[in-house]
């Protein structure tokens, strides 16, 4: 047994994951310039490392379970270039692991602009350097301008889930198989693949994706520990039953369990009326919405598939906090909503994003955190 075999350890122990909190908590998107916030108001993240790892740290602080950067290649156009700027995601996810001590650290790959092998390599080293925090999260890419920039096309939306199952399933084995193995598929050859040391976490480290299409769900059911998800309905009956679905499809697809999260973004005020106005100010009227349009155009939602004020409601949403579930509104509204997320709607965990991200987090860790644990939440 080597040194690095010494410290395999299981990851239940190891990833802050599977502690037992009713409602785990997240970063989203702080490795990238406006965080979530399309908007040109002073106060949003701007990137630098000084920026993106006092976020990291603000959240390790409050135990937060999970610090999560998109992979993003360039960004959207008008005035802000929205997310254009940022930092790589698995090397950014090695400095903040090595600076923090509790959260999960997880780096965002896109399936085709990283070879199995070096993701499996990279996800190892990181796993060593956390003691067990790593969590992968595996996006196969829908952003045309940003996959073309590699010289690839943008493959057909199922042949990407296709790709994908190839890549994560060579990735499990460098990570769990002690033998060298071969490798034919449609997608990779693999020679005599190879990997040590092995990752800290047993069986391996920690997959997490967020298919939202029925191939993309399906995908998460049967290869993801963490399913992400947007909520895409006002009737909690059935976001539950969204809910509801992974967990009976991962159970189906291979008899075990798998975790639901999703994304939100806060604005909090001292009244109600405070938070809407608040919405106003950095939406409304400081919304960079050229670079909101270029970003649903991208994503092939446009005119056709909306009519024109739903269209426009989407796109508020976008520049709101990337289209999370909104939480507008005091303190004690924050945690109601955070409390129908995880006790009505079944949600393990959600992602958390704040327009501005570093003043209104330490906000939200003086005022509603005490109010989350009193309620039991966490
Ligand atoms: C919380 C969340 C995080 C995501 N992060 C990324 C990301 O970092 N990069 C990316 O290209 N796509 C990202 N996506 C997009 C998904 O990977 C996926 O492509 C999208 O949800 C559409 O699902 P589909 O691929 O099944 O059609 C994210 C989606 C969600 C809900």
């Amino acid at each position: 047994m080597t040194p690095a075999d010494r410290m395999r350890e299981d990851r239940q122990r190891t990833n802050p994951l599977f502690n037992d909190r009713k409602l785990k908590l997240g970063t989203f998107c702080s490795n990238l310039d406006y965080g979530c916030a399309i908007s040109t108001i002073p106060g949003t993240l701007r990137i630098s490392w000084p920026n993106t790892l006092a976020l990291a740290k603000l959240a390790d602080e409050m135990s937060f379970e999970a610090l999560v950067p998109v992979g993003r290649w360039r960004g959207f156009g008008g005035k802000t270039n929205f997310n254009g700027a940022g930092f790589e995601s698995y090397t950014w996810a090695a400095g903040i692991g090595a600076l923090t001590r509790n959260s999960a650290v997880f780096a965002t790959s896109h399936v085709p602009t990283v070879h199995p092998i070096m993701a499996a390599k990279q996800g190892a080293t990181i796993d060593h350097i956390t003691g067990g925090r790593f969590v992968l999260n595996l996006v196969t890419g829908w952003n045309k301008p940003e996959i073309e920039m590699f010289g690839n096309d943008l493959a057909e939306h199922d042949t990407r889930y296709e790709m994908a199952e190839e890549w994560i399933s060579i990735i499990r084995r460098l990570w769990t198989e002690q033998e060298e193995f071969d490798f034919d598929g449609r997608f990779y050859r693999i020679r005599r693949g190879y990997l040590q040391p092995k990752p800290i976490q047993l069986p391996n480290p920690v997959i997490m994706n967020a298919g939202g299409s029925p191939r993309g769900r399906r995908f998460a059911a049967q290869f993801a520990d963490v399913a992400f998800t947007a909520v895409d309905s006002h009737d909690i009956s059935q976001v539950r039953a969204q809910v509801d679905a992974y967990r009976k499809a991962a159970f189906e697809a291979h008899g075990g369990s798998i975790q639901v999260w999703t994304n939100a973004y806060i604005v909090q005020g001292e009244t109600e009326r405070e938070a809407q106005d608040f919405v106003r100010y950095y939406v409304d009227e400081n919304g960079d919405w050229e670079a909101a349009s270029n970003l649903v155009e991208s994503m092939g939602l446009n005119a056709m598939t909306f009519p024109p004020g739903a269209l426009q409601e989407l796109k508020r949403h976008f520049v709101g906090g990337w289209a999370g579930f909104p939480l507008i509104g005091t303190r004690e509204q924050i945690v109601d909503g955070l409390s129908m997320l995880a006790n009505e709607a079944g949600f393990d965990g959600v992602l958390l994003s704040w327009a501005r991200y570093e003043e209104h987090m330490r906000e939200f860790q003086d005022t509603t955190l005490p109010l989350l644990v009193q309620a039991g939440l966490r």
